[in-house]
């Protein structure tokens, strides 16, 4: 091989290796952008378009046992005017609703409902009749800064019906307050908000934002299976971010020896 041979697939190797670089890079992205939930809309009840696709999903899935006007059916499933995004939205994503029949309590089942069905039918509900509505925060946002004091409210709170640490317990008449394994940021924000079941509801007068935030933190502390669920969010933006954002650094490391190797041999 001559000197300018040589100098030519040194070049074509490291042009090679850049357009994998970059592909790599490319499929990571889009990766990422079909694995992250979709950002659910703060405001959705004011979008008719979104309304109207919750109204389709009622018609559908809900009505039979809510009626017509969400006036309820007899027998069959209680009115839901005012209840509200929060009830309608904990009701869904914990898989509750749409029930399949009567029984004494609805249990947690795999959800029916996708996030954003469950974000229109939230906001029709919420468009007919109010209610109280969900927080703008979501996820790891919504685990507040110290979980120390949620214990503390939640021993207060919650430790009666759901155990000290979360593992549920019975009620009386059959029913039983779950254990808490597994229930996300949303979830418990919104069963706090809107109370199903025998569980009160608990206002912001009974605990502020930040209250229930701090008992978030601390449930997820104690439910999450190791004591750190780690996640320090960068930016705000959460462990999923800083997952991607490790993941990215990771891979370029990774091809950047790969290269570098390559160039070597
Ligand atoms: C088979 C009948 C049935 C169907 C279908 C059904 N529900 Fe229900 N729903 C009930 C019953 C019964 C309750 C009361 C549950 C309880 O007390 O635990 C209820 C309770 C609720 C609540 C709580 C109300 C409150 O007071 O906070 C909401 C919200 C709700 N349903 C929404 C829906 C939505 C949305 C759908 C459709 C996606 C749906 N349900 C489909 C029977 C049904
Ligand atoms: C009087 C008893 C009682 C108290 C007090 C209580 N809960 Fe509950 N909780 C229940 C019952 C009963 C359910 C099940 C509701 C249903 O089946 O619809 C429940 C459900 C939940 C769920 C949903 C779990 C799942 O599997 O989807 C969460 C989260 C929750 N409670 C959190 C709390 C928190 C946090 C507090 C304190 C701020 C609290 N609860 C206080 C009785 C209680």
């Amino acid at each position: 091989m001559t000197k300018k041979q040589r100098a030519r697939t040194k070049l074509r190797r490291r042009v090679a290796g850049l357009l994998a670089l970059g592909f790599a890079l490319i499929g990571v992205g889009a990766g990422y952008s079909v694995l992250v939930p979709e950002p659910q809309t703060a405001q959705a009840q004011d979008d008719p378009a979104i309304v109207r696709e919750g109204e389709k999903i009622y018609n559908n899935t809900c009505i039979s046992c809510h009626g017509a006007n969400l006036e309820g059916v007899k027998d069959r499933g209680p009115s839901l005017v005012g209840v509200g995004e929060a009830s309608v939205y904990f009701q869904t994503s914990t898989g509750r609703m749409p029930a399949m029949g009567q029984t004494s309590q609805m249990p947690r089942k795999p959800r029916v409902l996708t996030p954003a069905e469950v974000d229109a039918v939230a906001a029709f509900i919420q468009a007919n009749g109010g209610g109280v509505e969900m927080p703008s925060e979501h996820g790891a946002e919504l685990r507040g800064e110290d979980p120390a004091r949620g214990g503390e409210l939640f021993r207060f709170n919650c430790a009666s019906c759901h155990n000290f640490t979360g593992r549920g317990g019975a009620l009386s008449s059959g029913k039983e307050a779950p254990a808490l394994d597994g229930v996300t940021e949303d979830e418990i924000y919104a069963a706090m908000l809107s109370g199903p079941q025998n569980m009160p509801r608990f206002s912001e007068r009974q605990l502020s934002p930040e209250e229930k935030k701090d008992i978030i933190a601390y449930v997820k502390s104690v439910t999450d299976g190791n004591n750190n669920p780690g996640g320090s969010p960068i930016g705000g933006l959460g462990p999923q971010s800083e997952g991607f954002i490790a993941f990215v650094v990771g891979i370029v490391a990774l091809l950047g020896v790969t290269l570098w190797i390559g160039a070597k041999a």
